[in-house]
């Protein structure tokens, strides 16, 4: 299970390699508006810091745009992914960067017939986005459940990297299906380190060694 960080933010990639966790990055348009920083510039310093993949998004809609723009950001670094939006014209795109053998993730999966059309243009990644569902009612895991069968049932290379997603039960239901990535904020990831009864017991141990009056060397 590969985690990937869900972010355009420098100090939060840092901090999740810190901790040895984060085995890439994604990125899309408005992470990286968030920053207030250019675009490919911002890919770039992304792909030189961390040493997995890093997802860099096209921003053209046209599959000669997406092209220009994909090769492009390949171009800045060997671990860039292109991302493309899940279209007609992306899906064209997809097909000609795979023949180049650049990597694709296909972004904006809502369905599984999406993410059918999008293993058959040959995308290294697809990415259904859990969270958005779920915020309308509608079942993100159980997209994933799906998706997972499809690419074991067809044996599809296209990995499976839950995206859009809100809280550490995501991941924990990612894990249980089988997913091959899931990309998450950093607050996420922070969180996935957290229970109550680790920090309790922790307080308890160094208390009662405290309270010996002794240290660590007597
Ligand atoms: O990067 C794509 C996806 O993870 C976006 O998540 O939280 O904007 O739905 P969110």
């Amino acid at each position: 299970m590969l985690l990937f960080l869900d972010t355009a933010d420098l100090e939060e990639i840092e901090n999740g390699l810190d901790w040895g966790m984060v085995d890439g990055v994604t990125t899309n348009p408005s992470l990286i508006a968030k920053q207030g920083k250019s675009y490919l510039p911002t890919v770039k310093a992304i792909a030189e810091m961390v040493p997995g993949p890093v997802s860099g998004e096209v921003l053209a809609t046209d599959r000669e745009g997406m092209i220009d723009q994909g090769r492009r950001l390949a171009d800045l670094a060997e671990n860039v992914v292109v991302k493309v939006p899940l279209t007609p014209e992306g899906l064209v795109a997809v097909r000609t960067l795979t023949e180049e053998e650049i990597e694709t993730n296909v972004t904006l999966c809502f369905s599984p017939a999406q993410a059918m059309l999008a293993a058959k243009a040959g995308a290294t990644y697809i990415s259904p986005f859990v969270g958005r569902l779920d915020d309308i009612s509608e079942d993100g895991m159980g997209l994933i459940e799906d998706i997972v069968s499809m690419t074991d049932n067809y044996g599809f290379d296209t990995q499976v990297l839950v995206a859009s997603v809100r809280h550490p039960q995501h991941i924990v239901q990612s894990v249980q299906l089988g997913a091959h990535v899931a990309t998450l904020p950093f607050k996420i990831l922070a969180q996935l380190y957290e229970h109550p009864l680790t920090t309790s017991g922790l307080d308890r141990f160094l208390a009662d060694w405290q309270a010996t009056g002794r240290s660590f060397d007597d």
